[in-house]
């Protein structure tokens, strides 16, 4: 078992994996390399060598998880500590493994008289279930939370109204060479719907092909493609992956049918969608000569069967992916397999009328590590009062056992969410049910609308037309209408439950920055959440999924938790000064950071200067860790506090006023005394007035122009001197 998941994983890339002091700490992927096969062999004939060793405690963990993905390895990353003789013994033993691999490898030849495997490619190559299933379109996705994914799934049911057969797929699931093939097969075509993700990076399914694309020079000619982008402009990298595949793709020699879409999620990303693929349609028809259109039908992607006598083991509970997995809790710990942590404490930190929770999560015997900076993700689940309502809205008898298998047996998604599963439990942990619906869920469930008023108003708003778009904008979006507020509102509405949770987008795992270092909470994480509460313009109360339900969370309650590895760091020299903006949960972090100098300090280290930029609205209200940040400065962690309260007097005062006030100081410890700036919170406003000042600040103090304060600039963000933890 073990040895065939080493193979395995050697199969797919080359691993490798280092232990240390019983510990497994780290494991990584490199790039496919030629003798693959021949060390598969070795593997097999071998035991106690340098690679079996290295690779055992790496096949335990196989052994606990079947194989790895990209996000289980870079969850064990996360789980592991760096410090400098850790990647001393990394980098001796990594070359020791690549000196045996690239250097040995003749003699591994000889002494075992390997002839060369065929490779069998079925699994991972989508140019072989391409032609065996008589398709013509593939739609590749880079999707971190489900957007893109339903983006380009919508895109493949289209094609059929084209006369074309297409496949939706996770480039991490196959052998992305195969793009160069993919002119073999007649009136082919590629589209790529990808997001970008943090300084304009791929997402984690598509870090591989990001790669393959970079270093690769595959050749394309002759491949029919068009490229959709999920991005953001709030964010300084805006669609930047997307941008970059259009690109490096038509440089290996693609042929673009159609020009780049980019979709803005601060904005409407579902109208830029729509309005996109409306004119790539038409553009695809023209390329390949497309006159007659099919049917504009609603396709079922699954078939619901209704399970009557499964025994309770067989039937998922919320687990993300393994069956019974919170009941036999296996470490590693990823986005597929999170732990279940206890609750110990969830306190109020906010005196006003909103709310702010410092939790804290219990990850004893987890074998879970994380460094300060890092973010955890928390599984949420749905507001049970919300899901009895839709199941009454729906006629639907929560407890009936389901599942819903894919139509298509080809898929490597074989149903939406774990199956078989209960209506309840999906409503409650597979599905979002308060978010905003898209307008293809509009249009598929207009169907089911027995008034004709109705019926028109749904269908109008899943069009591209101006009059379908403003309908949507304004009756959906800026009434913020939840599926459940448009059951409400539209009486003759009543889709099966089963068709609504196909069409449903996953419920998604919230991210929150650690608000603890582990050097003094080695068993917990802290997170600092603000609630999120609003009125609707339909003057319904809503609550944000995850904060709404963590509210409701007492000692003792259980979430489901990994952690994600960040960039955010502290120097790795503690006498390195910083500044630290954080205002509102943006201090989140920096109460790790502080923590992790104030423990420096009394290991007797020079630690540098510690400035926090913090904001908030009252002084009296929400000023977050008030007593802590006390005690900081008067141990002198904390060197200087500059605190901005927006609504303590007449004229509202932010950080950022602060950050004018005192760019001497600014400039002496990230110009003169090489420094590095934080910044954490939100995106939209802040992190962006906060990078024009600094620009000023590097022109008008270092004498530079714009363009080199640019520069300036991009050099201290490469060198981890300028760094962002922000979102929107
Ligand atoms: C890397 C990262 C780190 C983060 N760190 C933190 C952190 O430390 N602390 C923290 O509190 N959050 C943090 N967040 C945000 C966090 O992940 C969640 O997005 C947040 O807690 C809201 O989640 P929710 O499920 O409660 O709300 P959701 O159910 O996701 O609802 C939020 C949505 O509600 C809508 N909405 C909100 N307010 C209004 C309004 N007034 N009117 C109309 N619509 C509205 C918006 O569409 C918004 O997107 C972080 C996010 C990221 C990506
Ligand atoms: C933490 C975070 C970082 C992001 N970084 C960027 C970015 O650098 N550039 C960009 O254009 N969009 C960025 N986005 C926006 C996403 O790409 C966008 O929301 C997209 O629709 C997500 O698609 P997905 O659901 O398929 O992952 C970011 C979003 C989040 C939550």
């Amino acid at each position: 078992m073990k040895l065939q998941n080493i193979q395995r994983a050697v199969r797919e890339h080359l691993y490798f994996a280092v232990s240390y002091e019983q510990d497994l700490f780290y494991i990584g992927k490199i790039k496919k390399f030629e003798g693959e096969d021949i060390l598969m062999k070795f593997l097999e004939k071998s035991a106690g060598h340098i690679i079996s060793s290295t690779t055992a405690k790496m096949a335990e963990n196989l052994e606990m998880h079947e194989l790895p993905n990209t996000a289980s390895e870079e969850s064990l990353i996360s789980q592991q500590h760096f410090g400098p003789i850790d990647v001393c013994v990394v980098v001796t033993v990594i070359s020791a493994v690549l000196y045996y691999l690239f250097f040995r490898k003749k003699k591994e030849i000889n002494t075992f008289q390997i002839t060369p495997n065929h490779v069998t490619t079925s699994d991972s190559s989508f140019i072989n279930k391409m032609k065996s299933t008589g398709r013509n379109v593939i739609v590749f996705y880079g999707s971190q939370t489900g957007t893109a994914e339903e983006f380009a799934t919508r895109l493949a049911k289209e094609a059929n109204r084209y006369g074309m057969k297409a496949m939706v797929a996770d480039p991490e699931d196959y052998d992305m060479e195969d793009l160069c093939k993919v002119p073999e097969i007649e009136n082919s075509l590629v589209i790529f719907c990808m997001a970008t993700y943090g300084e304009g990076d791929p997402t984690d399914n598509a870090q591989e092909f990001y790669q393959w694309l970079q270093t690769g020079d595959g050749d394309l000619s002759g491949l029919n493609f068009a490229v959709f982008g999920l991005g953001n402009k709030t964010y300084e990298h805006y669609n930047s992956m997307a941008i970059y595949v259009d690109k490096r793709v038509e440089e290996l020699g693609g042929a673009r049918v159609f020009e780049l879409g980019l979709g803005d999620d601060d904005a409407n990303i579902e109208e830029d969608f729509i309005t996109w693929k409306e004119r790539f349609w038409s553009a695809v028809c023209e390329h390949f000569h497309i006159e007659t259109l099919g049917e504009d039908i609603n396709l079922r992607q699954y078939e619901l069967k209704v399970h009557e006598d499964l025994p309770e083991g067989k039937i998922f509970t919320g687990e993300i992916s393994r069956l019974n997995s919170y009941k036999n809790q296996r470490p590693p710990y990823d986005l597929k397999n999170p732990f279940l942590s206890t609750v110990t404490v969830n306190r109020e930190l906010y005196t006003g009328p909103r709310s702010c929770m410092h939790i804290e999560l219990d990850i004893a015997d987890s074998r879970i590590r994380y460094d300060t900076g890092d973010h955890v993700a928390i599984y949420p689940t749905n507001d049970s009062g919300l899901v009895e309502k839709l199941g009454k809205l729906l006629n639907a008898d929560l407890d009936t056992v389901f599942s819903l298998n894919n139509l298509d047996e080809d898929s490597t998604k074989k149903h939406p969410f774990p199956c078989p599963t209960t209506y309840r439990t999906a409503l409650l942990h597979y599905v979002d049910i308060t978010s905003i619906p898209r307008t293809h869920v509009l249009k598929e469930i207009s169907e089911y609308a027995t008034n004709e008023e109705e019926k028109k108003m749904l269908k109008s708003m899943a069009t591209s037309s101006e009059e379908g778009k403003k309908l949507y904008l304004s009756w959906v979006v800026k009434n913020c209408r939840s599926i459940i507020h448009i059951l409400e509102d539209l009486p003759s509405l009543k889709p099966p439950i089963d068709h609504l949770l196909e069409l449903l987008p996953r419920l998604q795992a919230r991210y929150y920055s650690i608000s603890s270092s582990p050097k003094m909470h080695q068993t917990s994480i802290h997170i600092t959440a603000v609630l999120v509460e609003y009125e609707t313009p339909t003057k319904r109360i809503t609550r944000g999924v995850a904060t709404g339900w963590l509210k409701t969370l007492k000692p003792g309650d259980k979430v489901p938790i990994f952690v994600r590895r960040s960039q955010f760091r502290l120097p790795s020299k503690p006498h390195i000064p910083i500044i630290m903006i954080g205002p509102g949960t943006g201090l989140a972090p920096f109460r790790g950071f502080l923590q992790e100098r104030s423990f420096q300090k009394k290991e007797g280290k020079e630690v540098g200067d510690s400035i926090l930029y913090f904001g908030c609205r009252k002084s009296k209200e929400d000023f977050l860790y008030e007593d802590e940040l006390k005690v900081f400065e008067e141990e002198g962690t904390l060197t200087k506090l500059h605190a901005a309260f927006s609504r303590d007097q007449p004229e509202k005062l932010y950080v950022t006023h602060l950050l004018n006030a005192n760019k001497d100081e600014l400039w002496r410890v990230f110009g003169e005394s090489h420094g590095h700036i934080y910044v954490c919170g939100d995106a939209r406003n802040m992190a962006k007035d906060v990078h024009v000042i600094i620009l000023e600040i590097v022109q008008e103090y270092g004498k530079k122009t714009k363009d080199e304060a640019e520069a300036y600039i991009k050099k201290m963000e490469s060198q981890r001197r300028y760094s962002a933890d922000v979102w929107s």
